[in-house]
């Protein structure tokens, strides 16, 4: 913490004789700038000081403002407004960004500490679709966050290539398959191949029937049935790889539903025995009814183990997984990043493995997020209603191009630079916008403000790292490591360095709500800042305290611009 604040709340707190901490948990930026840096709100502690706020203020104003680092300090009401040394806070904010620079906003909190994300798990033989989009971008910004938190982060990649469906698949490939054609167009075929299985069984019932014995002969090791689905899980990897590239993410673990076939047998048997799992009408269930926790919550379903034709389920190898996985990396979470249309799913999941006795079965966490709808249905659609990612992600990189040309006038860019630009900023479009919102929330897609250069938008952001390294190679010298701070006395250096100073508390809040958005959030307002800043202040041809010191304002606001576009997911382009 900023020692400045420390040196004001330990005062208040010496004066009022309550603990500091107290005081540092009200003490706050004030509802407007122009009433100072810091208020504390004395309200808070009326009650047990058997005195009137107002009071409270008037004595906490005075003291405070013999301060050597207070300014000025002044009681509005129930409120003590401060104003502090501003050089020596700037100061404080420059010299901690400069020294730590990429580390800023890092900290030891995860140390010894593993948190395994299960995120993106696509289900092979079909196309990404935009939910799986939506995973994919918050599940790996929470794994760069909690890096940066100083955990170790096991990316698992829990794919969907288990179950009956595939028996479906190879039933009518089968039939109708056409090998070069699968080739060609894999998932998108193999999606077509599927549809028209269900399509066909309306008419022709024996078709399910031959699903199913696919299936089962694909259990039971069958090297026709076994071929065919490595085949299918192998043209998948392919597709699903490409997308992973582009986004620059690799997983620690790929290990699909199929990996958990052989333990789900003997996990049943135990569940069982145990008296955990009972059987009804054929199937194997675990009662969920009996609540521990007093609440009324008798409507919960059982889980599903087993079906009365003998085959496991979704659930059952989501249960072994997550055995595995306490096994394999004793975590100290483990992070389901999937829609919220999963949540009973995942309560249920959760609440067998509690009955299972497990301790660590509170360390499990669905981080459930909301849908992204597409206003404009006429997004290319090449299947029903459902939404591709890679056509997401090929029309925002085109987009971006054609906006890059039609600026041809301004830019210096070389083919190759407009390349990489118009593949950067796409795809940092289209992450942004999934991480525009809270995550609870649905996000509704349009493309004029995904691809804007202006407002809440990747563009926008990557263009004001963009105009700061633009800044940083015209001057071309060494940062100044100590910059006189006094020379930076305009309203907006110092918004802009007090928001600086926000940032990691801002990555810690994103990673305690797993939740990206509070920090997509705050890049959005620390872009603000910046362009604020550099729109009212000249840099470059001030005499040289004022250029020195704001050019250490800007590469400070590029250095945590930059690290919280990675920490997001995105690329942060030195020039666009
Ligand atoms: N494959 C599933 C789907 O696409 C998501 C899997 C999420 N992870 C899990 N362990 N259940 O809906």
């Amino acid at each position: 913490m900023n020692p400045i604040v420390r040196e004001i709340a330990e005062r208040a707190a010496d004066l009022l004789r309550v603990p500091v901490a107290r005081v540092e948990g009200v003490l706050a930026p004030p509802r407007e700038e122009s009433l100072g840096d810091y208020t504390i709100p004395c309200f808070a502690f009326a009650k047990e000081l058997r005195r009137s706020p107002q009071e409270i203020a008037a004595e906490l104003a005075s003291a405070l403002e013999e301060l050597s680092s207070v300014e000025r300090a002044e009681a509005a009401g129930p409120y003590v407004n401060i104003t502090v040394d501003r050089p020596r806070l700037l100061a404080h904010i420059l010299g901690q960004v400069l020294r730590e620079g990429e580390g800023y906003g890092s900290s030891g909190e995860g140390r010894g500490k593993t948190i395994v994300i299960d995120y993106s798990s696509p289900n092979i033989a079909r196309p990404f679709t935009i939910a799986h989009m939506r995973t994919t971008v918050l599940g790996h910004s929470l794994k760069r966050i909690y890096e940066h938190l100083g955990y170790r982060v096991v990316g698992v990649n829990h794919l969907g290539d288990w179950g009956t469906q595939f028996g479906a698949l190879i039933a009518a490939y089968k039939r109708w398959g056409v090998r070069e054609r699968v080739e060609r167009e894999n998932v998108y075929e193999l999606f077509r191949l599927y549809v028209r299985f269900h399509e066909e069984a309306k008419q022709d019932p024996s078709l399910e029937e031959e699903g199913r014995a696919w299936f089962k002969r694909l259990e039971e090791g069958d090297p026709e049935a076994r071929e065919l689905w490595q085949w299918f899980v192998d043209l998948s990897w392919q597709v699903f790889q490409r997308y992973y590239e582009i986004l620059g993410i690799e997983f620690e673990e790929v290990r699909g539903e199929s990996a958990y076939r052989d333990r789900t047998g003997p996990l049943i048997q135990e569940l069982l025995e145990k008296g955990i799992a009972k059987e009804s009408r054929g199937a194997v269930i675990v009662p969920l009814e009996d609540s521990e926790d007093g609440k009324d919550d008798k409507e919960e379903p059982p889980l599903l183990l087993r079906k009365s034709d003998g085959t496991t389920l979704y659930a059952t190898r989501d249960l072994a997984a997550a055995i595995y996985h306490y096994e394999t990396y004793r975590f100290h979470k483990k992070l389901y990043v999937v829609d919220a249309g999963q949540s009973l799913h995942f309560k249920q999941l959760f609440k067998a493995l509690e009955k299972m006795g497990y301790p660590w079965a509170k360390d499990l966490v669905h981080v459930a997020f909301g849908v992204v709808l597409f206003e404009e249905q006429r997004m290319s659609t090449r299947a029903g209603r459902v939404v591709f990612f890679e056509d997401v992600l090929n029309q925002a990189v085109e987009r971006i191009r054609q906006i890059i040309e039609q600026a041809e006038k301004k830019t210096d860019l070389t083919e190759e630079e407009k390349e990489r630009v118009a593949q950067d900023v796409g795809v940092g479009a289209i992450v942004y916008a999934n991480l525009s919102r809270s995550r609870l929330q649905n996000i509704h897609f349009r493309w004029d403000e995904v691809l804007s250069f202006e407002g809440r938008s990747g563009p926008y952001l990557q263009y004001t790292h963009a105009r700061l390294a633009g800044v940083l190679r015209k001057y071309g010298r060494e940062i100044p490591q100590a910059p006189d701070c006094a020379a930076l006395s305009q309203l907006q250096e110092v918004a802009l360095a007090k928001k600086l100073e926000q940032f990691p508390s801002r990555v810690q809040s994103a990673a305690r709500e797993y939740d990206p958005f509070l920090l997509s959030d705050y890049l959005y307002d620390l872009a603000l800042a910046t362009n604020k800043f550099y729109d009212s202040c000249r840099v470059l041809g001030e005499p040289s305290e004022v250029e020195g010191a704001r050019i250490a304002l800007v590469y400070a606001a590029k250095t945590v611009l930059k690290k919280g576009l990675e920490l997001l997911g995105m690329k942060a382009p030195e020039k666009m």
